[in-house]
This record gives structure tokens, C-alpha cells and sequence, in this order.
């Protein structure tokens, strides 16, 4: 039986990365995005699906479309998000408000909208998209960082009582990945008449930009998920794409001082 994976935010960077993969491993995908008009499938096992996170009722007809054409769900992937990157201070309550319902409300309620049917056939899967900044935090990512902090929270506790009634949930923690992150998704918060911190946002920006040059590509974070979607384990998370595995490890082991250390010395040289 063709198993059948729901992506949302699959219209770039690893949404779109692993709505290939899946299908070139058999799998029918259900692409969801804001705007599917226009999009070109790569396989016939794709098939665009118009969701946006923060708008439920497109979350309910995106499910019940998927679940008619091709006959169930099995997993679904909450990538979709962004960053709201910058100085804290000229953030609007706009703007910080719009980071937590796409990143925490909006995983939240496809998780919402998925269970009961899941609950109903007593198995099913949830990846959640976290990020090793989920677990460590680079400095002016004080609001996305305090979204995948949520998301951590909410996927590690939320996986013991799936799991009691036979539904896994996994959660990826890319690293540094060339995707659209960095550029057309991005919203970068600032306000130059805050003079005091332009320095720092300048220094900072400009080594936070370095290291995406040198970022590990979505197709590396696709294949972590597809091992994750089926190892058969119920390994909780899988760290995806560099510098992930090894900055999460140093933050297990190494004393808080020195890993804040670790960072001021990458970010603020
Ligand atoms: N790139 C990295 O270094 C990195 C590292 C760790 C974690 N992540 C996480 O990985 C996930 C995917 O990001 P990416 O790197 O692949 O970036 P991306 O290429 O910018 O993709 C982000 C996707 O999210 C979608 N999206 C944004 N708001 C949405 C909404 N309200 N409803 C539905 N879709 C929405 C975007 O859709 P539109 O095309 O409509 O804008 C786009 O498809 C995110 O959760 C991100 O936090 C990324």
C-alpha cells in the first residue's frame, strides 16, 4: 500500500526538497502551500494542495482533499515558517505576534486538525520542523529562536500521549541550510534610530550571513526526515545537516558558560 505524506510550506527550500524525495521513494505527497497556482510537480505522485497555517479552514480542506485523492494520510510534515530576525527593541507586537502564529499556533493547529483522524485509525505520524535553534541560540534570533524553544517543548511533551494511542511524532533539527530562510523569507527587525545597536547588528548580521554561504543543502535535511518517517524507532529527534549534530552534542556536553562563549567568539568577531 503506497504510503502518503502531507507537507506544509512546500513550495521551496526542504518543504519542497522533501515532497521530491518522498515521491522518488514512492510515496504520494500531498504539497501544501500558500500559492499553488502555477507550481509544476517533478513526479505524478505530487499533489498541490493550497494551505496556509494560519488560516484553518484551508487546513481542513487541504486534509480532506488529500485524504479523498489518494486514500489516507500517514504522515504529515510541519515545516512551514520563518524568521523574524533582528533587534528586539523595533519589534512591533505585529510582528512578533505573526512569528508565533505561523512557527507555534500554526504547527499547532494542523497538529490540531490532523489527530482526530489519526486518533480515529489509531496510527498516523507527525514530523515537526524544530531547529537546532530549538535547542542553542545565536544572538539576535531572540523571537524565532523562542518559537522552536516552543516547538521543542510542545513535540516532547506532546509525544507521550500520541504514542499511548499509537501515533509517533519526530522531530528534525536542521542546522545551517541553503534555502530561502535567509533571503526571501526572512523578516529582519530593525530601526536605525536605535544607534546603539547597530554596531552589533552589523558585526552580527554580517557573520550570521557568512555562515549560510557555507550551509548544507535541503536534500541533505530531506533524507533525515525520510529515515526518520521510517526507521520503525521511536527515536525523538534527528539533527539534520551541519553544523546541527555537533553544536547539539557541545550543548549537552560542554558547560553553558563556554558554549555562550563558543558563540560570541563565531558571531561577535
Ligand atoms: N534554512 C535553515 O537554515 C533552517 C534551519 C533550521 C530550521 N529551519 C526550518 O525549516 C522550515 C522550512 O524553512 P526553509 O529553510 O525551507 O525556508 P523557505 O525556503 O523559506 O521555506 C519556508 C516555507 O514556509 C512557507 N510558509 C511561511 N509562512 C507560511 C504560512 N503562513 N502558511 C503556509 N506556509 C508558510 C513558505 O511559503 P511561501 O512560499 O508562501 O512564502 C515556504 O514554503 C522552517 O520551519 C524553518 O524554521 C530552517
Amino acid at each position: 500500500m503506497t504510503r502518503t505524506i502531507l507537507i506544509t510550506g512546500a513550495s521551496s527550500g526542504i518543504g519542497r526538497a522533501t515532497a521530491d524525495y518522498f515521491a522518488q521513494k514512492g510515496w504520494n505527497v500531498a504539497a501544501t502551500m500558500r500559492s499553488p497556482e502555477g507550481q509544476k510537480p517533478s513526479s505524478p505522485r505530487i499533489r498541490y494542495y493550497r494551505l496556509d497555517v494560519t488560516d484553518t479552514e484551508s487546513i481542513r480542506l487541504a486534509i480532506d482533499g488529500a485524504i479523498s485523492d489518494f486514500g489516507g494520510i500517514d504522515a504529515v510534515m510541519n515545516n512551514a515558517g520563518y524568521g523574524a530576525v533582528g533587534v528586539f527593541e523595533a519589534a512591533s507586537m505585529e510582528r512578533i505576534k505573526r512569528q508565533f502564529e505561523t512557527n507555534v499556533f500554526g504547527l499547532m493547529n494542523v497538529t490540531s486538525c490532523i489527530l482526530p483522524y489519526f486518533r480515529a485509525r489509531k496510527s498516523g505520524m507527525i514530523i515537526n520542523i524544530s531547529s537546532m535553534g530549538g535547542k542553542t541560540t545565536f544572538p539576535l534570533y531572540s523571537l524565532y529562536h523562542s518559537t522552536k524553544w516552543a516547538v521543542e517543548g510542545f513535540s516532547e511533551s506532546l509525544h507521550y500521549e500520541l504514542r499511548a494511542i499509537g501515533i509517533k511524532l519526530k522531530m528534525i533539527e536542521p542546522g545551517v541550510i541553503k534555502t530561502d530562510f535567509n533571503t526571501r523569507s526572512l523578516d529582519f527587525i530593525n530601526d536605525e534610530k536605535l544607534a546603539e545597536y547597530q554596531p552589533y547588528v552589523q558585526t552580527a548580521m554580517s557573520n550570521i550571513e557568512q555562515s549560510y554561504t557555507t550551509g548544507d543543502t535541503s536534500e541533505t535535511v530531506a533524507k533525515t526526515i525520510y529515515r526518520a518517517a521510517t526507521d520503525g524507532s521511536s527515536r525523538l529527534r534527528y539533527p539534520a545537516g551541519k553544523p546541527a549534530p555537533l553544536l547539539l552534542a557541545l550543548r549537552k556536553l560542554i558547560p553553558e558558560r563556554w558554549f555562550i562563549g563558543l558563540v560570541r567568539g563565531q558571531i561577535e568577531k
